[in-house]
């Protein structure tokens, strides 16, 4: 196939479907593709898709050349909607760009003051609290033979995980739920503009509720993320902090970072445990090697992460004329960085479909970036996978897919991820 006939088209469905034989002819054939940009909400921009998984990791690698600046994920608003967008934000606090979207120095000083307050020690004090949370979700089955996996447990496990971070009491998790949807629904999406508002509307009454939080921890300090996220400081000197110090942060910024760490963690981690039942109840030869052992569960995660990549792609901006794969790439244009292409890529996994948890090359995946801006939450997702699968193991007997032929992915091209999952299960 010549590089002229590869095409990618976010909005054939049968693409957003199934887009792995996509990914590799693009990969073979025109590994640094060019692409209508509206078709991903970047009108007006060149974009151009890179696929193969040397080429995304040489990229990540390299923040000078490659940047991250490429300001919201969600499609950019029309004059009129902007102006509407405004209205909605005169009763709230303006989005500040933060880790995801800066470069060094400003990325550099994000990234360490948030580190000083999602430590790994808080992470891994959640333990026990996750695994409560996934008995009680499976308790929530009620024996019933039929569960909506994603309704039922996939997506209220990394709400409540990040609801607990965040100290949201359980009288406020349904309007922490809600919000959570509504900072989502806007990301590689097309939607109408009356929804759009909506949602932003919502993401206010979000920001009311944690300023209140965040005021009230000023003068009753507690031992939690939101107190150290208020306190956190960077000392003169800091060897980790890149010559960068300085003070707290200040409201919006706080606002942007919880707002960037509930959207981050909520619909791609819910993502990969669909993804996960789909594959575990596929092959019930590596369900029942999990039930025998459950040791295995790290494994069978990693390359969930692998296969599903539920952050197919996210974006770079060219900040000098380079050339990618042979392909030149003027300076100002859009990279389209697909991580679930380079974890398909046959260069670096052997028989990439297949889900083998046992195969070589396993660590080599992607799925939570690569270099400064390696995912922040990745020691979190895999503990609310690894503690799902192993409490789903314990607890379930047997699984398998309603209807295998009717699942389908939602439309967006940043964030893939099941619909709705309906599995058939009998309990141990
Ligand atoms: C399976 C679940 C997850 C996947 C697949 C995932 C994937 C990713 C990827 C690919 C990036 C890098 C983006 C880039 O290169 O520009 C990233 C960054 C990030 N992730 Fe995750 N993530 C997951 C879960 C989480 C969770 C649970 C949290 C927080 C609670 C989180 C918070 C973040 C943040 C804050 C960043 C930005 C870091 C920075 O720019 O320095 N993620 N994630």
């Amino acid at each position: 196939m010549s590089s002229q006939t590869v095409t990618f088209d976010t909005s054939d469905d049968a693409v957003v479907q199934c887009p792995y034989p996509h990914y590799k002819a693009m990969r073979d054939d025109a590994p640094v593709l060019e692409l209508d940009g509206a078709m991903i909400g970047r009108s007006g921009e060149r974009v151009f898709a890179v696929s193969r998984h040397e080429d995304v990791k040489r990229i990540l690698h390299d923040p000078t050349t490659f940047s991250s600046q490429f300001g919201s994920s969600a499609a950019k608003p029309s004059p009129e909607l902007r102006d509407r967008l405004r209205e909605v934000y005169a009763d709230g606090w303006p989005n500040v760009s933060t880790m995801l979207t800066e470069d060094p120095p400003s990325h550099t000083r994000y990234r360490r003051l948030v580190s000083m307050a999602f430590t790994p020690r808080r992470v891994s004090r959640l333990e026990p609290e996750i695994r409560r949370v996934c008995e009680e979700l499976v308790d929530g089955f009620g024996g019933s033979p039929r569960v909506d996996f994603i309704d039922r447990f996939a997506a209220p496990l990394p709400v409540a995980a990040v609801a607990t971070i965040l100290q949201v009491p359980d009288t406020r998790r349904d309007d922490f739920r809600r919000w959570a949807d509504s900072s989502v629904a806007a990301i590689g999406r097309i939607i109408s503009d009356d929804e759009r508002v909506g949602f932003e509307r919502d993401i206010v009454e979000q920001q009311r509720y944690f300023v209140s939080e965040l005021e009230a921890r000023r003068t009753d300090p507690r031992d939690d993320f939101l107190t150290d996220l208020l306190n956190a400081e960077l000392p003169a000197g800091d060897p980790d902090a890149g010559g960068v110090e300085g003070g707290p942060l200040d409201i919006p910024e706080m606002l942007s970072i919880i707002r960037q760490i509930q959207v981050a963690g909520s619909e791609t981690t819910a993502s990969l445990l669909s993804d996960l039942a789909v594959q575990l109840a596929q092959h019930p030869d590596e369900w029942e090697k999990l039930k025998a052992d459950p040791t295995r569960a790290a494994k069978v995660v990693e390359e969930g992460l692998r296969w599903a990549s539920p952050n197919q792609g996210l974006y770079r901006i060219v900040t000098e004329d380079t050339e990618i794969a042979g392909t030149p790439v003027p300076k100002g244009s859009t990279l389209w960085i697909l991580y679930g292409s380079a974890d398909h890529d046959d260069r670096v996994f052997d028989d990439p479909e297949s889900f083998d948890p046992d195969r070589e090359r396993l660590n080599s995946h992607i799925a939570f970036g690569h270099g400064i801006h390696f995912c922040l939450g990745a020691a979190l997702a895999r503990l609310e996978a690894v503690t799902a699968v192993k409490v789903l193991a314990e607890r379930i007997d047997t699984l398998s897919v309603v209807d295998a032929e009717s699942l389908r992915y939602g439309s967006s091209f940043i964030l893939r991820g099941l619909e709705h999952l309906e599995l058939d299960v009998t309990y141990r």
